[in-house]
Order: C-alpha cells, then sequence, then structure tokens
C-alpha cells in the first residue's frame, strides 16, 4: 500500500535532537523524504545518519534560524535537490541553559534572552515560511505545522519570553492558513505539553516532573512519538480539512479547572467529592 507521505518532501527544524528527530523519523517512516535543519551541524548530521540507517530518507541541512539569507539560500538548496516542499515542520525553540536563565519574569527578565526567544521562535518560523510558501504553492500546496507550547496559551511564573513567542506562533499560524488557504496551504498548532525527550529526562528535577505529572489527565507524561504521530497526521491528507487549527498535545495538562489537584486533595481528605 502506498504510505501516507510517499513522494512529499519534508523540512523539520530543530531535528538535531527530542522532538524535532522524532517527527523527522516518523514523517520519514511515512514515506517522506525528510531535511533534517538544525543550527547544531554535527547533530543534525549524526540525527541524519541515525535515521538513514534505519532505512528512511533523511538529509542534513544545517542553518541558523535568525539568519533570513541562510534560510532562503537552505529553502533553493532543497528545492534544487528535490523539487519541492510539501511539508514543513516548524519545531526549533532556543532553550539553551543560559537562555532559560535570562527568562525569567518580567522584572527580572534579560531583553537579551527576550530577543534571542522571538527572534529563533517566531521570527525564525515567520521567515521560513515566506521563503517556503511560494515553493509550497508552486507545486499545489501543503501542510505546515508549528510546535507552540502550553506556554503560549496561559500565563506562568517564568519563562516570560518562551511563552509570549509561542502565543505570537499560534497567531502566525492563523494568518497563514487565513492567507494561503486558497492556495491548498494548510497551516496548523501542536500545543505540546511536557514532553520527555532525552534532554527533558536529564535535566528536569524529578520535584518538576511530579508537579507536571500531577495535573496531567493521562496515567503518564509524554513522548516525542505522542508529539511526531501528530504532526505525521498533521502533514497527511488524512487531516485534510483541518486547516488554522490549535491542537493541544498535551495528555490534558489545559483541559482541566487550574484548581483541580486541590480539589482532588480535598476530597480525598474530606472522604466525598460533593461540593
Ligand atoms: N520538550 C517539551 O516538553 C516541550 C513542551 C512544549 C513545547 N515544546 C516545543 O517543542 C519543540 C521541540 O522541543 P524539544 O524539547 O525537542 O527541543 P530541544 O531544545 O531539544 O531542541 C530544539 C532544537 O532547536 C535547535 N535550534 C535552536 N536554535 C536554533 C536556530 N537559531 N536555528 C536552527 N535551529 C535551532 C537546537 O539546536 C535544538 O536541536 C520546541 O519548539 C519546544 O518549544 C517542547
Amino acid at each position: 500500500m502506498l504510505k501516507s507521505l510517499a513522494n512529499k518532501v519534508a523540512i523539520v527544524t530543530g531535528a538535531a535532537t527530542g522532538i524535532g528527530l522524532e517527527s523527522a523519523r516518523v514523517l520519514a517512516e511515512h514515506g517522506a523524504t525528510v531535511v533534517l535543519a538544525d543550527i547544531d551541524a554535527t547533530g543534525v548530521e549524526h540525527a541524519a545518519a541515525l535515521l538513514v540507517r534505519e532505512g528512511l530518507a533523511a538529509f542534513p541541512l544545517a542553518f541558523d534560524l535568525t539568519d533570513e539569507a541562510q534560510i532562503a539560500a537552505s529553502v533553493c538548496q532543497v528545492v534544487e535537490k528535490y523539487g519541492r516542499i510539501d511539508i514543513v515542520h516548524n519545531n526549533a525553540a532556543i532553550q539553551t541553559n543560559a537562555q532559560r536563565a535570562g527568562d525569567r519574569d518580567v522584572i527580572n527578565i534579560e531583553t537579551s534572552a527576550w530577543d534571542a526567544a522571538m527572534a529563533v521562535n517566531v521570527r525564525g518560523p515567520m521567515l521560513l515560511c515566506k521563503h517556503a510558501l511560494p515553493v509550497m504553492i508552486s507545486n499545489g500546496g501543503g501542510s505546515i505545522i508549528h510546535s507552540s507550547s502550553g506556554f503560549g496559551l496561559l500565563g506562568e511564573v517564568t519563562l516570560t519570553a518562551y511563552g509570549s513567542s509561542k502565543a505570537a506562533l499560534i497567531n502566525l499560524s492563523r494568518f497563514i492558513a487565513t492567507q494561503y488557504g486558497k492556495s491548498g496551504i494548510r497551516s496548523n498548532v501542536v500545543a505540546i505539553g511536557f514532553v520527555l525527550t532525552q534532554n527533558a529526562i536529564e535535566s528536569t528535577p524529578q520535584a518538576v516532573k511530579d508537579i507536571l505529572l500531577q495535573h496531567t489527565l493521562n496515567p503518564t507524561l509524554g513522548t516525542p512519538r505522542n508529539i511526531a504521530d501528530v504532526v505525521a497526521f498533521l502533514a497527511s491528507d488524512k487531516s485534510v480539512f483541518i486547516n488554522g487549527a490549535l491542537i493541544p498535545v498535551d495528555g490534558g495538562f489545559t483541559a482541566h479547572q487550574p484548581s483541580v489537584v486541590h480539589f482532588q486533595e480535598l476530597f480525598a481528605s474530606a472522604g466525598s467529592n460533593q461540593l
């Protein structure tokens, strides 16, 4: 049987690791030729080589999402090599330790952290779309998926720049869907909940994981595959009538009342959930 993404060419940003690498893997498993893009040239080469060893069509491409000239040149390279672009997964984000250290509450935020979050997390995806959209439209359309976050939907006590950039990404997606839907372009957002990437497993304190799990309606925290499967669905024609949508992929983290954990504790101690 023909695979759902056969003959499609995909670009996945932030593909050296984590969710981006898994997204590239799953898109390729569904038959796409996948360009793994990242600022980390060595990392993305290793990632693509790993997928090739798994028998998948994967190619590395190093570029910096803050640099429009590099983005334009990279899109040209993809077109020269594969002749088309059908799928873009805007997944990269700046999440280094230095970035997190500077990205705090508004009074204490380092302005450079704000600028970096906006440059990588929302200006970069806009620029990639600016250069990829004409190619996608010329080959009849395609699907763009953006990795946003629960931080883009609701307030938090820290990571102000990250959350604000992820909120902007959500509306960028809607603008793209509105402007190019009639040209066959679909643009959708996955609002990702906490996912146990290798980095997250190693760097997130257990106390934080415990809090996040308490608020997750599913029995377990998410995996990169949980996100990648939804990305592959949104990339395929199976989701052809979904456009401009925001889809939480978070095990129900943003589906419940903020007070739910406190009520669970109260009801447990009272022995009844009668209000
Ligand atoms: N992991 C989670 O729990 C989680 C939760 C919510 C949302 N998300 C979102 O999902 C996406 C992937 O998350 P992850 O945890 O796999 O991320 P990650 O930090 O492991 O990987 C991000 C990748 O982006 C690349 N990158 C950073 N700056 C770049 C630039 N200027 N140009 C090109 N590439 C650049 C990095 O090199 C890295 O490989 C991100 O957008 C993140 O905000 C993740």
